[in-house]
């Protein structure tokens, strides 16, 4: 679909490219309490573009990126996202898909607690595939980096990811990765030059609780010399640390103290703001810092939603 803010990514050179291969709807019902057996009485419903991709454009753009969202979208579940998208003024290209875009439920009572429901999604055809493929291919060009982030829908292979850092590679375009399981163990032998696992995704590549801060800054270094890039990884309140085994680079960084209300996010709001300051030429202790810095800023915030500027 052709959409004018492409014409603006054209234009500018060196954009950032935001691949969101699974997003969805995120709808909110609001509840006083969740009765089971019983009819539970929604007292507000809140839709918006989800995903990890999009959350991350979102923040890019925030922050006064350029990003272009490149999404596969289908059926009315993905016009009705096309359509927060255009509200949102958030630069756009999107494959269509015959299956269509899932919905994604969050569930809030009155208590603050939250239930969540994340169907599987639509199942993404070779020929869909093939599509993506070629329609990231045309813009690479125009890109200085490229986002991956979030599940990879049913219907990709394991190494699809692998093969977008490698098509990445092939434009000098550098490849930023947030993903977990068998996507993100294929995905790193491609050597993506940055990517950002929270404690649980860094262990479940390892195969091993990590349960101190030592073995987790070991794991780090041993996944940055698998990839010989930079590796980031989160740990919610606690510090998070940037590690290069190539370089010789280890740095950690305590995020600021938030009364936090929303965790959703925070680690795509955490990436968009690394991808700003590396986009900038700031210094890797900026990247780290700034993250770490949006990253709470975002957990202040009900999920979707940007500070009011
Ligand atoms: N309770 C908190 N207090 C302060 N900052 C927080 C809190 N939780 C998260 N953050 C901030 O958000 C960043 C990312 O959080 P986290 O490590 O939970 O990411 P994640 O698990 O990847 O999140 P996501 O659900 O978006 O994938 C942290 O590094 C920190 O800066
Ligand atoms: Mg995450």
């Amino acid at each position: 679909m052709a959409c004018t803010t492409l014409a603006q990514f054209a234009a500018s050179t060196n954009s950032t490219l935001v691949l969101s291969l699974n997003p969805c709807i995120d709808v909110e019902w609001r509840v006083q309490d969740v009765l089971w057996e019983e009819k539970n009485n929604v007292v507000s419903e809140r839709r918006w573009a989800g995903g990890k991709g999009v959350n991350v454009a979102r923040w890019l753009k925030h922050l006064g990126g350029h990003p272009l969202l490149l999404a596969p979208l289908g059926g009315g579940t993905g016009a009705e996202l096309t359509t927060h998208l255009r509200e949102e003024n958030l630069p756009a290209r999107i494959i269509r898909l015959s299956q269509p875009t899932r919905v994604n439920v969050l569930i809030t009572t009155a208590g603050g607690k939250q239930l969540r429901f994340n169907p599987l999604g639509p199942r993404v055809s070779a020929k869909e595939w093939m599509g993506i493929l070629r329609k990231t291919r045309r813009l690479l060009p125009k890109a200085r980096l490229l986002i991956l982030s979030g599940s990879l829908p049913r219907g990709l292979p394991k190494n699809a990811y692998a093969l977008l850092t490698r098509l990445a590679h092939d434009f000098g375009v550098k490849t930023l990765l947030d993903c977990d399981g068998s996507a993100f163990a294929a995905a790193i032998k491609a050597r993506p030059f940055l990517v950002k696992p929270n404690e649980h995704e860094l262990a479940q590549w390892c195969g091993r609780p990590l349960r101190t801060e030592g073995h987790l800054i070991r794991a780090a270094h041993a996944l940055s010399e698998t990839t010989r890039g930079w590796v980031l990884v989160s740990r919610g309140p606690n510090p998070g640390f940037l590690v290069n085994a190539t370089e010789g680079f280890q740095a950690s960084a305590l995020p600021p103290r938030v009364q936090a209300r929303n965790r959703l996010g925070a680690g795509d709001a955490l990436l968009a703001a690394v991808a700003h300051e590396i986009f900038q030429g700031s210094s890797p202790t900026q990247w780290l810092a700034a993250g770490l810095t949006t990253g709470s800023a975002a957990t202040k915030l009900p999920a979707g939603c940007l500070p009011s500027t």
